[in-house]
């Protein structure tokens, strides 16, 4: 158990500088933030901590700039944002994120006051986890907390160096309700556990798959992983994606767990543009076609399986290609299965970007599922059993 911002009396933060690494990593387009999910999820820390009277400095990245500057990759789009969701609390910005500047206004904080700093990745000192970088944004508090789970398989220096070198290292709300939801589907989960799982590529989530095929009653498998697993057994997949490096071992867990469940139809078309071709096929997909979607009879059959179950959706990876309208179907019938698994009193959890944002194009309220995970990789990584620096470093309770 980690130690949390709770666990303090509420006058310990009156006056204190408290350095909050948060991910901001959101899809920014024409200077507008587009899906402010992330910063939404960080008011509750931010509000908590101001309330009591801290001096917020808060820290993050946004996107992979490669240590340079990029105006595109700025964070002031996220000021607004983030201003309109604390309306009642004074808001600052400064265009570095170390030096004299950020040192001065920082000297100058009032009580409950919160400065976002520019995006830490301009920086190349950031991703190499560099000494002096960490030392001079540890400089900046007395306090360090960490509130953006997503990052935390990261070891850069705001995630792991900066904590290293203060004395309290806490955990922010959301990153501690992340680590209770997760940590229970990880090792204990309720029964019966439904385990969904789409998205582009099995490397990216192969500890993780095999630690919960074995927990799981059933295993759905959607979007492009799955012409993998198909490809294992001989079918014909055509142009779609296969990962050749993970064939045999497809066909080896196939072969010893019946539980897993794969597509049976599948909306193809010749390429992504062609879509006044699309056709809806079987499971042998013609050779000069490119699966996007699965098709209407495994939707059906995942949603029955989904929605019957009371005890636990684990969902990861979106079914199709969902972003175009008519490769979306597959994703938004997984949606609405796990709404109503909710329902039936299931414990749901969606993680990973690409599920997360085809969710909230319908959920109105966070209550329809019972956990929306800010983290991708590093949920996976969690999950699979590995130690994510970020968490590490955080002291325990
Ligand atoms: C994410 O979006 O998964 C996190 O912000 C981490 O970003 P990264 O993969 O660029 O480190």
């Amino acid at each position: 158990m980690k130690s949390s911002i709770t666990n303090f009396q509420d006058d310990f933060y009156k006056g204190k500088k408290v350095l909050v690494r948060l991910d901001f990593n959101v899809p920014i387009s024409n200077g507008e933030v587009e899906d402010d999910f992330r910063i939404r999820s960080s008011i509750p820390t931010l509000e908590y901590l101001s309330r009591r009277g801290a001096k917020l400095i808060i820290i993050s990245h946004l996107g992979r700039p490669k240590g340079k500057p990029e105006s595109y990759l700025s964070l002031k789009p996220v000021i607004n944002r983030l201003q309109s969701l604390l309306p009642e609390k004074k808001i600052d910005w400064i265009d570095e994120c170390i030096g004299f500047k950020v040192e001065n206004r920082i000297q100058k904080l009032q009580n409950g006051e919160i400065l976002l700093l520019e995006n830490l990745r301009f920086h190349s000192e950031e991703e190499k986890n560099d000494e002096k970088f960490a030392q001079s944004l540890a400089s900046y508090a007395e306090i360090f907390v960490n509130d953006a789970f997503s990052v935390s398989h990261r070891k850069h220096a705001s995630v792991y160096g900066v904590p290293t070198l203060l004395q309290y290292r806490l955990a922010g709300l959301q990153l501690q309700k992340e680590l209770k939801y997760l940590t229970k589907i990880r090792d204990e989960p309720e029964h019966p556990f439904v385990l969904v799982i789409g998205g582009a590529k099995i490397r990216d989530k192969i500890d993780a798959l095999q630690r919960l095929i074995d927990k799981a009653e059933k295993v759905l498998v959607g979007g492009a992983i799955a012409y993998t697993f198909l490809a294992s057994k001989g079918y014909s997949v055509g142009k779609s994606p296969v990962e050749d490096d993970y064939i045999s071992w497809a066909a080896e867990i196939l072969e010893k767990k019946e539980k897993i469940l794969l597509p049976e139809d599948h909306f193809v078309a010749p390429n992504i543009d062609e879509r006044n071709s699309i056709q809806l096929v079987g499971n042998e997909i013609p050779s000069d076609m490119i699966g996007f979607d699965i098709g209407p009879k495994t939707s059906q059959n995942y949603m029955s399986i989904i929605s019957s179950t009371n005890g636990t959706v684990f969902w990861n990876g979106p079914m199709g290609l969902f972003e175009i309208r008519e490769f979306s179907h597959g994703t938004m019938d997984i949606v609405i299965a796990t709404i109503l698994a909710r329902l039936r009193g299931a414990e749901t959890i969606v993680g990973g970007g690409d599920s997360v944002s085809a969710l909230r194009k319908i959920i109105a309220n966070k209550s329809e599922v019972s956990h929306i995970s800010t983290g991708g990789g590093a949920s996976l990584e969690y999950i699979g059993g590995k130690v994510l620096p970020g968490i590490e470093i955080l002291k325990d309770k």
